[in-house]
């Protein structure tokens, strides 16, 4: 292998779209390939995102021999099938999040991965963003004292449901899969375990996809994070993390911008709500608020490439271990489980649990 990754990409959908832009700025990457259903998209995609070859099939581009890593877009029903796929021809898969449509599945494509002695990582882009590992840095070195609570929410307010992925079931579509997987994996982090229980309620569209879910993950040692997660609804996408001396608040946590991306810390002097309503009528307040800035190099998506080349190349750590993106699926697995049990035992009710 030469010392840059040579990508073939399957599907030509949105995050596709996204990530061949994204890769121009990737110091160690190259877009090879790109496969479609259909010749045509393939060809656009190619034309538009300068590919130098293109396919009307996924099993042209895993059989492509100038092809090291795959980049898998599909829906999540497809994840499992196509990385297996492509590990099984000797390529790398960096795939898509959430990495499959259930633990066991998960579970599989690993087995398969360290079998072919090839590297798949799940591609939780916000984690190649140094604001992530900044904050992290800081909860981590006590800068908020223990930290017990985790607040976040990923939603967004689509009408389009006809033929969107996200709203078929059968793609393994909803809310938590969508974005309420980036909530979990934020407070799996921070609490750097597993959660020993969790709960969750959830609005659901006619066809039981969950289109709002909202719940709690509690661990060991005493941390509560509760998440929001919606694709009907708008919400302010923030997340924080909060301890027995202070909090993070950070306003980008999923997409942060690549200049100026900032996380907030405040060390909490009591009593905190008076200082709290001093700040909000502009008067002074005791609650020292510092106000960080991390800017970072490229795209999201030249980053979290970099962070592949690193790992296949180099033997780096890959961004997300295969224990991180298990863990996930479980919580994942057990919060779809109990919506399933709340639909059998209210059939027709559209909020569950
Ligand atoms: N990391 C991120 O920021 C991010 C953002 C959005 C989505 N995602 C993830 O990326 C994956 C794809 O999401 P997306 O937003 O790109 O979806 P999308 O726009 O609907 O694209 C999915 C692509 O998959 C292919 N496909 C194969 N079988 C399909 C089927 N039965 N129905 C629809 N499409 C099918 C199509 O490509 P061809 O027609 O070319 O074969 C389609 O363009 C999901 O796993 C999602 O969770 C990640």
């Amino acid at each position: 292998m030469g010392t840059r990754l040579r990508w073939g990409i399957l599907g030509t959908g949105n995050i596709a779209r996204q990530f061949a832009q994204g890769m121009t700025s990737a110091k160690r990457c190259e877009l090879a390939a790109v496969g479609s259903r259909s010749r045509y998209s393939a060809q656009a995609f190619a034309e538009e995102n300068t590919v130098p070859r293109f396919y009307g099939s996924y099993e042209e581009v895993i059989a492509d021999g100038g092809i090291d890593v795959v980049y898998v877009s599909l829906p999540n029903a497809m994840h499992h099938e196509w990385t297996i796929r492509a590990l099984r021809a000797g390529k790398h898969v960096l795939c898509e999040k959430p990495i499959a449509a259930t633990r066991e599945e998960a579970a599989e494509m690993f087995a398969v991965a360290r079998k072919s002695g090839r590297i798949l990582v799940e591609a939780f882009m916000y984690r190649s963003h140094p604001l992530t590992a900044a904050w992290l840095e800081e909860v981590r070195g006590g800068a908020i004292g223990e930290p017990l609570l985790v607040r976040s929410s990923f939603c967004f307010r689509t009408r389009q449901t006809e033929g969107n992925i996200r709203f078929n079931p059968a793609l393994a579509g909803g809310a938590l899969m969508d974005v309420g997987c980036y909530c979990i994996n934020l407070s799996r982090l921070v609490a750097n375990a597993e959660p020993i229980s969790v709960t969750v309620s959830a609005k659901l569209s006619e066809n039981s996809i969950d289109e709002i879910a909202s719940g709690t993950l509690r661990f060991a040692g005493g941390l509560i994070a509760s998440f929001s997660c919606g694709m009907t609804v708008h919400a302010d996408n923030t997340a924080s993390i909060c301890g027995t001396r202070g909090y993070i608040e950070v306003p980008v946590p999923w997409k942060p911008p690549m200049h100026g991306a900032t996380y907030v810390l405040s060390t909490s002097v009591p009593p905190q709500m008076d200082a709290r309503a001093k700040l909000a009528v502009g008067l002074p307040g005791s609650t020292p608020r510092h106000v960080r800035t991390v800017d970072a190099p490229g795209s999201l998506y030249s980053l979290e490439a970099d962070d592949m080349a690193a790992a296949v190349l180099d033997g780096a750590d890959p961004a997300i271990p295969e224990s991180d993106s298990l863990g996930n699926m479980a919580v994942l697995d057990e919060l779809r489980r109990q919506i399933r049990e709340s639909i059998a035992h209210h059939p027709g009710c559209f909020l569950v649990g």
